[in-house]
């Protein structure tokens, strides 16, 4: 190995894939063992024989009962946000549970199993984990499937104690209490946030299996807040005010640089998430929200918001959160979130049971604006048909799109395209690297929005690959 340090980079990114694909596969593995029949639908490749039998199982375990008549999950078989309940033969011939059995606050159903999968570095501190986006209905993530980026862990903050600080070159600097901000007027939009870093394995290769995998830092949420140009009024700006560096109360103190332009157009202070508090992964009690931006900006356990004439050249925006190029130089600041989209039914690790009506479906979503159209080809791109565009377009929201597709049972490699209200078209993967180039440890690293191949052979195997 040369000692330049950067054979050294390449090495560590090799494991680090090889990581990745090993913690897929033992999620595919427990996928397999955990789904059931009310999954029919989505095929996967699991035998519905053997999944008839896990329900067996499940359905005749005596669950451990606690207070209101739930068993606690760690007691059972229940799936993650879920409590195990016997399933009677007839449900009409017994009564269910009482109202507000549970507490007051629900729970999922004990054969709904989707589970985000986390990238397994050293500790689960600093680590990320992926929504299950072929899992998903409608363009909504629960919140409990929103994926997640922490570097220092999820900090425990009693909102009672927190505030958020807002100084530098204002003419009043100013806390405020989570009282105080709520108090304000807030406004209320549907957003989604992708880490940059969405799809990282998948420049030089086609490497993760799943949509999960290849798509999965990527979720979409309706978000309540108070816009920062409200507080900007009340702490007045000073004329040079250009930045303002953001910063969490976690444990590794994240710290971005924001534009003020940015901050003014359309920055939330959120509290709210989906009709309720933020979840505590997700910022709790305060996240900075900037509609479009990579997801690393969109800072969470918000605390202190510093406003200055020059960015701070932190060290999320300097050695990380850069795109390395093809000609050695490095763009910087590349907070915007380009136009993409996703098959996410059928896609990778899927397995369709033979020729026949298909209703192809996915997720398009843009950081700079509404999606126009979205086109798909089940040809590997030489041929594009317009899709069905599912839900209302929002701006900087995912939209969910479908095709009927009749699959005559030979090879095929679907494809999506969405172009957005700024005219701007999803790439190729060939046309990205043309500009953007191929040279940091995976390829490159950040922004990959390039369009997305499955491959469908004669057998059904629904595979990621380059095409
Ligand atoms: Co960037």
């Amino acid at each position: 190995m040369k000692s330049d340090g950067h054979a050294v980079y390449d090495e560590k990114s090799r494991r680090m894939v090889e990581q990745m694909i090993l913690a897929e596969q033992r999620h595919i593995a427990q996928r397999q063992q955990e789904d059931c029949d009310c999954k029919d639908g989505m095929f996967p490749r699991a035998a519905i024989t053997d999944r008839r039998k896990f329900l067996f199982a499940a359905g005749s375990l005596a669950g451990v009962v606690g207070s209101g008549g739930f068993a606690h999950a760690a007691d059972n078989k229940a799936p993650p946000g879920a409590f195990h309940f016997d399933v009677p033969d007839d449900p009409t011939k017994e009564q269910g549970r009482g109202v507000a059995a549970d507490g007051g606050y629900g729970s999922r159903s004990q054969f709904e199993t989707e589970v985000r999968w986390r990238y397994p570095t050293a500790n689960d501190i600093t680590s990320w984990s992926m929504t299950p986006l072929e899992k998903g209905l409608g363009n909504l993530t629960p919140s409990g499937l929103h994926f997640e980026r922490h570097h220092g862990g999820i900090p425990t903050i009693d909102p009672a104690r927190h505030s958020l600080i807002v100084h530098g070159m204002v003419d009043t600097a100013k806390k405020f209490s989570m009282t105080d901000i709520k108090r304000f007027p807030a406004v209320t939009r549907k957003h989604f946030i992708e880490c940059s870093g969405n799809g990282l394995t998948e420049w030089n290769k086609p490497t993760l299996k799943t949509v999960q995998g290849t798509h999965g830092l990527l979720s979409t949420s309706e978000w309540t807040g108070v816009p920062f140009a409200t507080i900007a009024r009340e702490v007045g700006l000073q004329t040079d005010a250009k930045w303002v560096l953001a910063e969490g109360a976690d444990a590794a103190v994240m710290t971005r640089s924001i534009p003020m332009e940015k901050m003014l157009k359309d920055a939330m202070i959120t509290y709210g998430q989906n009709g309720e508090a933020l979840r505590p992964e997700q910022g709790y009690p305060l996240r900075l929200l900037l509609p479009g931006y990579e997801g690393n900006t969109h800072i969470k356990w918000l605390r202190r918001l510093e406003v200055s004439d020059k960015p701070f050249m932190t060290r999320e925006e300097t050695s990380k959160y850069t795109d390395l190029l093809g000609d050695g130089k490095a763009r910087i600041f590349t907070l915007e979130m380009d136009a993409k989209s996703v098959i996410t039914f059928p896609s990778g690790d899927m397995k369709l049971p033979g020729a026949g009506f298909y209703n192809i479906q996915g997720l398009a979503w843009s950081g700079r604006g509404r999606i126009q159209s979205v086109d798909v080809s089940v040809d590997g791109g030489k041929t594009w048909y317009p899709a069905r565009i599912d839900s209302t377009p929002e701006p900087i929201c995912t939209v969910r799109f479908s095709f009927p597709w009749v699959w005559d049972g030979k090879p095929a490699i679907l494809q999506s395209r969405c172009i957005d209200d700024t005219g701007y078209v999803q790439p190729t993967l060939k046309q990205l690297i043309a500009i953007r180039g191929s040279n940091g440890p995976f390829g490159s690293i950040y922004h990959l929005n390039a369009i997305q191949s499955w491959a469908v052979n004669e057998t059904g195997d629904v595979a990621n690959v380059h095409a």
